[in-house]
């Protein structure tokens, strides 16, 4: 609910006076390749995906990536990329690997692109049992991994190891996808940075290792940009491999290149204007909104705690922005706009619903609904 500052407006009004918005603009096409088609924004889409790149820690000279309609439509093409590349090393349809708590979109994913689902297990805080993972890959070892981690699942904001995931996917033909649709926007500016690292030293020899393959971010959740639009970053070494497959599924001789994107047709607008979350007082603004939110999201788990104990308030992790509890009272999930859920809490099942603490969540928002909940309603 926060709105984007005066500036970002002022940029749209300068995109509107040089045209952008005010014919048809398009998209079609791989932003990092020459198009034959003038009015499109990929000057702008490039330059936002190698800064969001570096973010990640993805090496300045293997980035590749688009901005997208949204965190399934990044999930999307993350999952076809992976499925893409898997059989065309193996010549084996993958499995696709993820948890219930994962979301569900990821589930409709799953059916689209026809891919078997092997569900694995959760730890107590909602997060991947990467022994459970072994153990199903190892039963399932005729086929190629597509592992999707969820750094920040939808009820709980549980993150999934990335590094755990890795070390059981030594040897093995894998590709894993991060969702990073929520905590992708914030982590980066924290001190958690570095759990979204795309490369890492080996402790050993200190060469750079590859801990993912592709990420999606959403676009209009922490950054608050006015759209739904999404992130989609991979190496590009990866790209090019996916993009000497993608090139045999069709033929694109129409718009002289092979895209490498699902959809023909795309948005300029919205690169355009994303752009402007890419600079560099952007990004110190992000990480003052990440360092409030995490403060408050903290602050409210101990009011709650203190006052409210017999809700169960839980915060599963550091790097969350979420808590979730106990189902209160009708009036306060209407008042508050929660999101209930049934989960087992305290070894019951029992209702429950969270509060998602976003940048526009200060403390006078979060005191008011904390005297909410001490309000004897119904
Ligand atoms: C973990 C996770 N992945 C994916 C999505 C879907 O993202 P979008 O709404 O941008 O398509 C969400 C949205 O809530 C999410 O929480």
């Amino acid at each position: 609910m926060t709105t984007p500052p005066e500036e970002f407006f002022a940029w749209r009004q300068e995109l509107f006076a040089v045209g952008l918005d005010q014919f048809s603009f398009n998209n079609v096409g791989n932003p990092y390749h020459h198009s034959h088609i003038p009015f499109n924004s990929h000057l702008f889409e490039k330059e936002l995906i190698n800064r969001f790149g570096t973010v990640y820690g993805f090496s300045s000279d293997n980035i590749w990536g688009f901005l997208t309609n949204s965190g399934t439509d990044s999930n999307m093409h993350g999952l076809y990329m992976g499925r893409t590349l898997l059989k065309s090393q193996t010549g084996v349809m993958p499995k696709i690997y993820f948890t219930q708590e994962a979301h569900y979109s990821i589930q409709i994913l799953r059916d689209l692109l026809n891919l078997e689902w092997v569900v694995v297990a959760t730890h107590q805080d909602g997060s991947m049992d990467t022994d459970d993972l072994e153990r199903q890959m190892d039963a399932n070892s005729n086929y190629p991994a597509l592992v999707v981690a969820t750094i920040g699942t939808t009820f709980k904001g549980a993150v999934d190891s990335i590094d755990g995931i890795q070390a059981k996917l030594k040897n093995r033909a894998s590709y894993l996808h991060l969702d990073a649709a929520l905590f992708g926007g914030y982590l980066p500016h924290t001190s958690f940075a570095s759990d979204l690292w795309h490369e890492i030293p080996d402790q050993g020899t200190g060469k750079k290792v590859k801990r993912y393959d592709s990420i999606a971010v959403s676009c209009h959740k922490f950054f608050g940009f006015p759209s739904p639009a999404g992130l989609f970053i991979t190496p590009r070494t990866n790209f090019e491999a996916f993009h000497a497959q993608f090139g045999q599924v069709h033929e694109s001789e129409y718009i002289l290149q092979v895209p490498g994107t699902i959809t023909c047709s795309r948005d300029a607008v919205k690169p355009a204007e994303f752009y402007f979350f890419s600079s560099a007082s952007s990004f110190t603004k992000q990480a003052a909104d990440a360092r409030a939110m995490l403060d408050n999201a903290a602050y409210l788990l101990k009011e709650m705690v203190t006052h409210y104990g017999h809700l169960h308030p839980v915060r599963v992790n550091p790097q969350s922005n979420i808590i979730y509890f106990r189902k209160p009272s009708d009036a306060v999930v209407n008042r508050y706009n929660l999101a209930t859920m049934g989960l087992t809490i305290d070894g019951q099942q029992a209702p429950c619903a969270h509060v998602v603490v976003m940048p526009h969540a200060s403390k006078g928002i979060l005191d008011r609904f904390l005297t909410d909940l001490g309000k004897n309603e119904v």
